[in-house]
């Protein structure tokens, strides 16, 4: 808990409209400039954003979000001239990507400068550089006049905020001010792609899939092939900003895949009825169609939250981990979680989210 002469620090809410905009992103940037903590909404989810070159405020959202020490934080940019300040040797692979990606939800790993302080790139000679898709974080950068630090504004270990509620669920009393700007867009975490290696490496799949990455520089290393890993594709080891990846409820989440939709449907209904007749309080985490399975068979559970019908991914990543954190609020033993989801668009990093949430793995 961050404290103040002994005091819980007061988190102030801001909510944005089209009217206060720029009063309040004016206040926010004082914050920063100050060396404060302010969360806000990016297009993928919401950050929580302190100077990233002042390691005083870097400490304070370690200290807040109760992030290992050591896990690299990235940093938001506004413009590309802000890019020498930080990063330097940038490889010609890394502006094509900016080219094609940029503003948007891709983090390009670059090797860092000396202004970028130890504790930022978790003593790492690299640095996470994004410039988001999104007005409020692109005035804060600008206004505040440096790169944003801005992990995901959670706990350590929790799901993603994709609301400013989840933001104030985890984070209240321990940060300075939250810009309320409404849900993020997609939901699901930035691609990271390591460009001080050859060939890059996908650390982490989000919106930007790795063909769409192929397309614009070539073969890059990943484990994120879609549904399985395909035989013979390099698997690249853990990188050092890869050790902390995992966030999962504090419920177990159990998970049902497979290429037959309706064998997954099937196999969450006879391990729901299962665990019930155990006694267990069981919650699902459901596409549309299996939900529509369900009532047809005359099942249901203690909780349910849809995520909406299977052929939308993009619908369901951006539901994902309010779902994951409504159920976890219930006090269930399990959470029965449908991996039924077309694996197109973001359906691949949907499925990496839901794995990373479950502690069991049915494949049918
Ligand atoms: O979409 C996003 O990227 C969001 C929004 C707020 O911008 N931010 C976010 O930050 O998800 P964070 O810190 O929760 O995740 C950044 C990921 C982490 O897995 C971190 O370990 C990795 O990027 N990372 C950052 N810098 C790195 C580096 N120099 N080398 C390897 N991995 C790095
Ligand atoms: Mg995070």
């Amino acid at each position: 808990m961050q404290e103040e002469n002994g005091k819980k620090r007061e988190t102030r809410l801001f909510r944005v409209s089209d009217e206060n905009f720029d009063s309040i992103l004016d206040e926010a940037a004082e914050i920063i400039r100050m060396g404060g903590t302010v969360a806000f909404p990016t297009e993928t989810v919401y950050g929580l954003g302190a100077d990233g070159l002042n390691p005083d405020a870097v400490l304070k959202i370690f200290e807040a979000k109760e992030r290992p020490p050591g896990n690299p934080l990235s940093l938001l940019v506004h413009s590309r001239e802000d890019l020498g300040k930080v990063a330097k040797n940038i490889p010609e692979k890394a502006f094509r990507l900016m080219d094609a990606f940029w503003p948007g939800p891709l983090t390009i790993v670059l090797e860092k400068n000396d202004t970028v302080p130890e504790i930022t790139s978790g003593n790492l000679p690299s640095i996470g550089l994004r410039m988001p898709d999104h007005r409020i974080p692109l005035e804060l950068v600008k206004r505040a006049g440096t790169p944003l630090a801005a992990p995901s504004a959670n706990l350590s270990g929790k799901p993603s905020p994709s609301l400013a509620i989840h933001v104030l669920a985890d984070l209240n009393g321990r940060i300075d001010a939250v810009i309320d700007g409404g849900g993020s867009a997609i939901g699901l975490e930035s691609t990271v792609v390591d460009m001080t290696v050859e060939p890059p490496v996908v650390l982490r799949l989000g919106a930007v899939g790795v063909d769409e990455l192929e397309k614009v520089i070539g073969k890059v290393r990943s484990t994120y092939t879609g549904a399985e890993k395909k035989a013979g594709d390099a698997v690249p080891e853990k990188q050092a900003g890869q050790k902390y990846s995992h966030y999962t409820p504090n419920t177990l989440v159990v998970l049902v895949e497979g290429e037959r939709e309706e064998k997954v449907s099937e196999k969450i209904g006879i391990l729901l009825e299962d665990y019930l007749s155990k006694g267990h309080k069981v919650g699902l985490l459901l596409s549309d169609e299996t939900a529509g399975f369900f009532t047809a068979e005359g099942l249901s559970a203690n909780e349910c939250f849809l995520l909406g019908s299977r052929k939308e991914p993009e619908e369901a990543a951006k539901r994902l981990f309010e779902g994951l954190r409504a159920l976890d609020a219930k006090g269930l033993d399990l959470i029965l979680a449908d991996g039924s989801f077309s694996l197109e668009g973001l359906g691949a990093a949907l499925l990496n989210r839901l794995r990373e949430a479950a502690s069991v793995r049915h494949v049918v």
